[in-house]
């Protein structure tokens, strides 16, 4: 386990699957290698239960090759209702922390790890993550982040690969190497819970943001050379 402030070179993160023995191939995969185009493919996916209850698919929104790439767990009501990822009560807070940092949510990518509104806000079931893996390994593989922010412990868990809970993963930065993208994971507690923890969430929130501000900084330099 990584120390406060070290990355953590012995976890590569790499839960998400690549490719799938199925017969079939997964729809994400067959889609292209333009980000407009799987985003089409993925408005008609049916692939999990979650397809029945949804308004609409909730794909992810931002810059297609930005270098800071947030992932949430899954659609609210008002993302469902408007097919953008956080824009309710959770949203707002995301957007004031991204701000915070002296950034936009046009500079950046937001994506979930279950792309359609499970019912009356539930967590995410392994089975619906599994099917929609494959749509958040395009994203990433097609815009191919240097950071990525891991939102809570569902997205933490899949993209590193662990059973480790957010509280003690935040904070702290993980190696992300997987199929050509190198980027490095910065895990933090959901909006979500910090509106519902407050103050000293809100706190930890904020230092997770600056820290996330000095790896784009240093990540930056490193590719000027
Ligand atoms: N919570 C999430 O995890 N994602 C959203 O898009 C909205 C709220």
């Amino acid at each position: 386990m990584s120390r406060p402030g070290s990355i953590d070179r012995s976890r590569p993160g790499s839960a998400v699957s690549l490719d799938s023995s199925n017969a079939s191939p997964h729809p994400a995969h067959a889609a292209g290698d333009r980000l407009p185009d799987v985003a089409t493919a993925a408005a008609d996916c049916r692939l999990c239960k979650l397809a029945a209850g949804r308004t609409q698919v909730v794909f992810g929104v931002g810059r297609p090759d930005a270098d800071l790439l947030f992932v949430g767990e899954g659609p609210g009501e008002q993302e469902d209702l408007k097919g953008e990822p956080f824009v309710g009560r959770a949203g707002q807070l995301l957007t004031q922390l991204i701000e915070g940092i002296g950034l936009t949510r046009d500079d950046v990518y937001i994506a979930n790890v279950v792309k359609c509104r499970p019912p009356g806000n539930r967590d995410p079931q392994p089975d619906e993550i599994e099917a929609c893996a494959p749509w958040l390994d395009r994203q990433l593989e097609l815009i191919r982040p240097r950071v990525i922010v891991t939102l809570g412990n569902f997205a933490t868990k899949l993209l590193l690969d662990t059973k480790e809970g957010i509280t003690k993963l935040r904070g702290k930065e993980f190696e992300f190497v997987r199929a050509g993208i190198h980027a490095t994971l910065l895990p933090t507690v959901h909006p979500s819970a910090v509106l519902r923890s407050g103050g000293k969430s809100l706190a930890e929130s904020r230092a997770d943001f600056v820290r996330v501000k000095r790896v784009l900084a240093r990540v930056g330099d490193d590719a000027r050379g």
